[in-house]
């Protein structure tokens, strides 16, 4: 699992919450180049995800001490890699993720990480049927998307979305 843009975690911790919850292992891979401080982290996600405390204090615990790009397994199901790094210039494996979060600023704010160019990046990364999910449905972007191999559908979003978007990467054909 990649995500681009860790911001505070939160989605990291819904996502680690439920690997412990149906015991699945998760290899989960986020890429940030402005990390807040741990204090900030861990109190926004006690407030908005208080049910994975333990989850929160080991991570405010990583973070405050270990900022390399280590794999760091929080228990025998979850597993973090955080790196720290601008996503447009970090090295991504070829087909080795099975889901990637794009949840970089929107694409009026940063519109370099949801180009065709960019996205064509992450769909290399993908694994065969592998699936990118992200909250941008703006015309240009769902352009991009088909413009770089992805099979896309929009769907209603969670609380205070109005629509989301996963997009598929095509099977390789031989
Ligand atoms: C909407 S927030 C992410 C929220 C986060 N996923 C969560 O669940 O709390 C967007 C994040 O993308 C990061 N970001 C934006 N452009 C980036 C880039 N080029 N490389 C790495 N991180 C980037 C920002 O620093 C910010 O933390």
């Amino acid at each position: 699992m990649l995500e681009i843009g860790f911001g505070t975690g939160l989605n990291f911790i819904l996502t680690a919450g439920l690997a412990n919850q149906h015991q699945t292992v998760i290899d989960y891979v986020a890429i940030e180049y402005n990390l807040p401080p741990a204090e900030l982290i861990t109190g926004l996600l006690q407030n908005n995800a208080p049910q994975h405390s333990t989850l929160i204090n080991t991570l405010g615990k990583l973070i405050a001490t270990e900022t390399s790009s280590v794999p760091f397994s929080f228990n025998e199901f979850i597993t973090l890699t955080l790196r720290l790094e601008n996503a447009l210039q970090a090295a991504l494996p070829k087909a080795s993720f099975d889901a990637i979060y794009l949840d970089a600023f929107s694409s009026k704010n940063n519109p370099e990480l949801w180009t065709a160019n960019y996205l064509q990046s992450l769909h290399d990364a993908l694994d065969n049927n592998g699936i990118l999910t992200t909250y941008s449905v703006n015309r240009s972007f769902k352009d991009a998307l088909t413009e770089a191999g992805f099979d896309w559908k929009k769907h209603k979003g969670p609380p205070g979305k109005r629509e989301v978007i996963t997009a598929r990467r095509y099977p390789q054909r031989n």
